[in-house]
């Protein structure tokens, strides 16, 4: 059910000069998803009757992503007056005249906090009456952040930013969390009359909070249980530091479900990811994206997934795999790199320094040594000799191999596709097929072998290689 009483704001409009990037700040990813993906899910879980996103800088990108994630949201432009307190005032001037509830802001760049953090907030904001209450945190290292500077009795009096706090101020360890919840009614009230007279020369959202305690009014400031969840994103460190502390949540997350996962400091894996119960994932294994693997499979070691199906009781090791299928009890690498549109089926091989491309692979066949199988399909059984590739691309054009079931490739067998390899048949090694070979049929194209005997005596004398091959003949 939403709750009618309650609007959302997504502050998304800054810049992030910090991050140094031609990335929008919150199109960084993290665990798979963007920054910003990780906050409107979060707010998404409240089901408030409204949900605002403010944008500006990079508006069009960031718009579509919001469009993506959150559907039933309202986008809303940001002008060029610059500030969190801007930004939140046109989202008011957004919200329908006789909305009458409360306004939970969130800032854009906090990507780890959690629906329970945002759902204790609510709650303890409206049982106590205040016309404001926040999120507070005490940080190890507060650099950065708007202090909370509490007067008589403890009560919170006003925030003062970091650049424009004293050194007194900046010794203060609790931080806002850029996380507030607000009557509408002191928004409505406040909101205009902010000034623009501080370091940054902007509106600032925490200047609501001394308009209002200077009226009287009580605002709240909670510390939240998990501090790290309020860390927010301004720079690559903090991203850094926040994609580690994420994963080592989600590593802990998928181990209480069933997975064991050898080296946690080691392996990463994405938001995103299903896994089984009774997968191992061993040391220096990335699982990314939307991958899915099914129980009794072993990842890694050294291995990546990048949205890829795993079946029941595969192995794959140390290989590379991106929107690949691979089915149950089939084996991969060591040294596999299996490209977009590999379709491995069950009880398969794609062995040592095998690469794959669009191509859909029988039960039970074996790509074993050394291949290259693009834009293929390969029939059940088929074992396909070390060294045999298909070679799919003409120089303009890519075309199609088919090789049928149960057939045997013999080593360094070169297919020039287009071209067909019927059911049940087999190549000489070193056979370069250029056209279709018929069901149980035996292709052969390489010249009669000729010895030329004596060669090395006559054109290599004195050589190592002559020396071995006298002696090899004085022993018959
Ligand atoms: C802000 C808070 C600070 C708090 C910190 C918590 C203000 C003035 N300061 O500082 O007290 O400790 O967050 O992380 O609010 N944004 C807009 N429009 C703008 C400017 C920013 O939508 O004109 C958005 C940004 O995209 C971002 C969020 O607001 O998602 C916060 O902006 P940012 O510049 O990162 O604020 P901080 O300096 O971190
Ligand atoms: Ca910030």
């Amino acid at each position: 059910m939403s709750d009618s009483n309650l609007a959302v704001i997504v502050l998304a409009a800054g810049q992030g000069t910090r991050m140094r990037s031609a990335t929008p700040k919150l199109l960084h990813p993290l665990a798979g998803a963007p920054v910003l993906s990780h906050v409107l899910a979060t707010v998404s879980a409240l089901s408030a009757g409204h949900l605002l996103v403010v944008v500006r800088h990079e508006r069009d990108r960031i718009a579509a992503l919001v469009a993506e994630d959150a559907p039933g949201s309202v986008i809303v432009d940001q002008d060029e007056v610059p500030g969190t307190g801007r930004a939140v005032e046109q989202a008011v001037d957004a919200l329908p005249g006789d909305f009458d509830g409360d306004v939970l802001v969130v800032n854009g760049d906090v990507p780890l906090l959690d629906p329970a953090t945002l759902e204790r907030l609510i709650e303890r904001h409206r049982s106590s009456g205040a016309a404001a209450s926040l999120l507070s945190a005490i940080l190890d290292d507060a650099t950065g952040y708007g202090r909370i500077i509490r007067g008589e009795a403890e009560r919170v009096q006003r925030i003062v930013e970091h650049k424009d706090a004293t050194a007194e101020e900046r010794r203060v360890a609790e931080i806002n969390a850029g996380v507030y919840i607000f009557r509408v009614a002191a928004l409505r009230a406040e909101l205009p009359r902010l000034g623009t007279d501080n370091a940054q020369s902007e509106k600032y959202v925490t200047d609501v909070i001394q308009a209002l305690t200077e009226r009287g009014e009580m605002v709240g400031a909670h510390a939240a249980e998990e501090a790290w969840r309020l860390e927010g994103i301004n720079d690559r460190v903090q991203l850094a530091d926040a994609a580690a502390r994420l994963n080592a949540e989600i590593i802990r997350f998928w181990q209480r479900e069933g997975v064991t996962v050898q080296d946690p400091a080691t392996t990463w894996i994405d938001r995103d990811v299903s896994l089984a119960p009774d997968v191992t994932v061993l040391p220096g294994t990335q699982i990314l994206r939307a991958s899915v693997v099914a129980t009794g499979a072993v990842i890694g070691p050294d291995t990546t997934l990048n949205a890829c199906e795993v079946g029941e009781n595969a192995v794959v090791r140390r290989s590379d795999a991106t929107l690949a299928v691979i089915g149950a009890d089939t084996t991969v690498g060591p040294f596999a790199y299996l490209r977009p549109g590999t379709q491995l089926a069950d009880e398969g091989t794609i062995g040592t320094f095998s690469e794959t491309k669009n191509a859909i692979i029988g039960r039970g066949s074996k790509l074993a040594h050394f291949n290259y199988v693009g834009d293929a399909e390969l029939g059940e059984g088929v074992n396909l000799g070390a060294g045999s590739i298909t070679a799919n691309y003409d120089g303009v054009d890519k075309h199609r191999t088919e090789i049928g079931s149960h057939s045997r490739v013999a080593s360094h067998t070169v297919f020039v596709a287009p071209v067909r390899m019927g059911d049940g048949a087999y190549t000489g090694a070193g056979t370069v097929v250029r056209k279709d070979i018929p069901a149980g049929a035996l292709a052969i194209n390489v010249a009669p072998q000729r010895n030329m005997e004596g060669w090395v005596a006559t054109h290599r004398p004195g050589t190592a290689a002559d020396e071995a091959a006298q002696s090899a003949s004085s022993d018959r």
